[in-house]
């Protein structure tokens, strides 16, 4: 069993470097995928770190250079590389798209996401390995082997939604930054990171769609015991197409001025959807009490009811009654 993972590792690893080298030393990496990256404004020292890479648009081009050098059938199907037809030959999962190696915690390839370079509605945007022996997507976080020794260093750690995020804020200088990637956050990913650092900073794209996640999100870090504060992007705005944009320095205002802590954040969200109504802002208050009523420590519940009573202009034994209900009703 550990020959088996460890031979998907080697498979894997083996798959990056072919998709890196296609990317730096063939007419059609360079001028397609590599001329891609450059335009999104990342450099080769970015492209070396992440193992950047680019996949032939080709049926055969990758399953038919690693049958030649020996590996294995079964492992290529095995880590999604290669695909069986039904006559039972092998063509290449990912054709034509630039390739994002995933790296274990401990720095093995173990999977990979591979973006379309097409703007085709109907072709999917990113082609994900599936799940195998060596990869779990809802224990993977993107970005965390490069992340871990910034995020025990600053005792905080980004959380964003997708590869380029990592990588334009990584190249940025900020490094203790993680995605989620291809899955919405899982409470295992909310324990790995829990065992670097208790502070979590949610930096979701600024859509509607990214501030569903970060509410969400929130409930879930509360829940595992963790501290979370929350960025907002400008409306059309992710981490990555904010600092290209904007630079390094415009982003890490943007930060300092924008972090807000988790009750700050929901309140300023709930209370502009419900306006002047009692019986709505009634409801965003209960909302806001359940939030509070997930963390597992009563010196915080105390003090982060205080806040939201000054907030919300409610007097904090009401606030704390409905806390306490709740927190009763679950034990
Ligand atoms: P770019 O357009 O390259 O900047 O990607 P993005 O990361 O900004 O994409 P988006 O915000 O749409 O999605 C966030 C993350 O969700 C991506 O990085 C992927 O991990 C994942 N994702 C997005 N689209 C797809 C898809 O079509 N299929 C799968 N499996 N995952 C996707
Ligand atoms: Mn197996
Ligand atoms: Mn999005
Ligand atoms: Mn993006
Ligand atoms: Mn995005």
């Amino acid at each position: 069993e550990q020959n088996h993972r460890e031979s998907l590792m080697i498979v894997s690893g083996y798959a990056a470097k072919f998709f890196h080298e296609s990317l730096l030393d063939t007419d059609e990496g360079q001028n397609i995928g590599l001329s891609y990256f450059k335009e999104r404004g990342f450099s080769n020292d970015t492209i070396k770190k992440f193992e950047l890479g680019y996949s032939p648009d080709q049926w055969e081009a990758f399953t038919g250079e690693a049958i030649k050098q020996g590996y294995q059938e079964e492992y290529l199907v095995e880590s999604g590389l290669s695909v069986k037809r039904d006559n039972g030959s092998l063509y290449d999962r990912y054709r034509g798209r630039v390739m994002f190696p995933i790296h274990s915690f401990t720095g093995r390839v173990i999977a990979f996401g591979g973006r379309t370079l097409k703007s085709d509605k109907n072709v999917p945007k990113y082609v994900n390995s599936p799940e195998s022996e060596i990869y779990h997507k809802s224990n993977i976080l993107y970005g965390l082997y490069f992340a871990k020794r910034s995020i025990r260093e600053e005792d905080n750690c980004y959380l964003v939604e997708g590869y380029a995020d990592v990588i334009s804020v990584h190249q940025a200088g900020i490094e203790n930054v993680v995605a989620s990637s291809g899955t919405s956050l899982t409470v295992e990913q909310i324990r790995l990171i829990g065992r670097l650092t208790k502070n979590i900073t949610i930096l979701y794209d600024g859509d509607a769609a990214g501030i569903k996640a970060s509410l969400r999100g929130l409930d879930m870090i509360l829940e595992e015991g963790l501290n979370v504060k929350v960025v907002l992007l400008p409306d059309g705005h992710d981490p990555d197409s904010y600092v290209q944009k904007f630079g390094t320095n415009a982003f890490k205002t943007h930060i300092d001025q924008n972090k807000k802590d988790f009750i700050v954040f929901k309140t300023d969200i709930l209370l502009k959807e419900v306006g002047d109504d009692p019986i709505r802002k009634a409801d965003a208050i209960r909302d806001i009490v359940e939030s509070i009523a997930k963390i597992p420590d009563f010196i915080k519940v105390e003090l982060f009811v205080k806040q939201c009573s000054s907030l919300l202009a409610i007097q904090e034994r009401s606030l704390l009654t409905e806390v306490n209900k709740i927190k009763l009703g679950k034990q």
